[in-house]
């Protein structure tokens, strides 16, 4: 068992990250591993690939730069040690989600086109309120932004896609399986090191419930966005047609994700999140703030 200080040592992450789960795998698949078919032959199932996958490096850039930011204003060392190898983390995750556009077709002078064209708007405004945060050396709320929003929110977007992805799509869903495993120590992270920062610093309080306020709104709206397009209702049906013929199940928090609507896929989605962050917000001693709903 690591005690408390191990737990974020480079030493600590060499073995349970590049000499673990990561050995034997080439932008965090097993080597050889390819997109299906499907995906890369259907139009529509390509291009809701490249979309999805182009959040994914948004968020994945956003925590980049705000894990990098952190590290100049870390208070202690072994919090600048953690969030120096939480910094590889999102370099890594950055790259290989960028390496699945490219698996998609998309070629490598087209991958920023590709990536203003498809960002949510309301996604990289979520990414401002925190990189705004860090660009002040906030520590506190720039952790809290981090290691429980941002990482919590991902956490269970990954987690449901790679349900989702199981059966079909191998490739994404073991790539998925790396990301979780590095996420599920960014927010043990967030968690075990904020609770006391918080308690010496009681006063940062209502600025960061309003920071989580905030972020959760735009959360919700990128959610909103995405399950109600036209193109995800087409894909989610179009899915679910394959999902049938094949008798795959896909069940996350009782929601079979083969059988329901995309509306009721965004309402379970969003209910975990905030039901995950409300519980970790309440670990490290700060309120809970329900966020405005999106407009239907
Ligand atoms: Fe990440
Ligand atoms: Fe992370």
């Amino acid at each position: 068992m690591t005690d408390f200080l191990d737990a974020y040592s480079i030493q600590y992450w060499l073995e349970s990250c590049p000499q673990a789960y990561l050995m034997d795998t080439e932008y965090g698949h097993p080597v050889g591993e390819r997109e299906p078919e499907l995906v890369l032959e259907d139009p529509l199932f390509r291009e809701q690939a490249i979309r999805t996958t182009t959040q994914l490096i948004v968020g994945e850039r956003c925590a980049l730069a705000a894990s990098s930011g952190l590290v100049g204003c870390a208070p202690d060392a072994a919090s600048q040690c953690f969030l120096a190898t939480q910094t590889l983390d999102e370099a890594r995750h950055v790259e290989v989600f960028t390496q699945r556009l490219l698996d998609l077709g998309v070629k490598k002078k087209e991958v920023e086109d590709t990536i203003r064209r498809y960002a949510n708007p309301n996604l990289v405004k979520f990414a401002e309120v925190l990189l705004e945060k860090v660009d002040k050396k906030d520590f506190v709320a720039g952790v809290v932004g981090q290691n429980v929003v941002l990482e919590g929110m991902a956490f269970s977007v990954f987690e449901m896609m790679r349900t989702v992805n199981r059966e079909p799509n191998p490739k994404f869903a073991h790539t998925l399986d790396g990301t979780i495993a590095d996420e599920r120590r960014h927010v043990g992270f967030g968690e075990n090191r904020i609770g006391s920062l918080i308690r010496q610093h009681p006063e940062k309080k209502p600025e960061i419930e309003r920071m989580q306020k905030e972020m959760s709104y735009y959360m919700l709206a990128t959610f909103a966005d995405s399950f109600r397009s036209p193109e995800m209702g087409e894909e989610v049906r179009h899915a679910r047609e394959e999902m049938r013929e094949a008798r795959s199940e896909a069940s996350w928090h009782g929601v079979d994700l083969a059988l329901a609507e995309p509306e009721e896929i965004e309402a379970v989605l969003a209910d975990t999140v905030l039901g995950e962050f409300k519980a970790r917000l309440g670990r490290i001693g700060v309120e809970y703030q329900t966020p405005d709903r999106p407009a239907a």
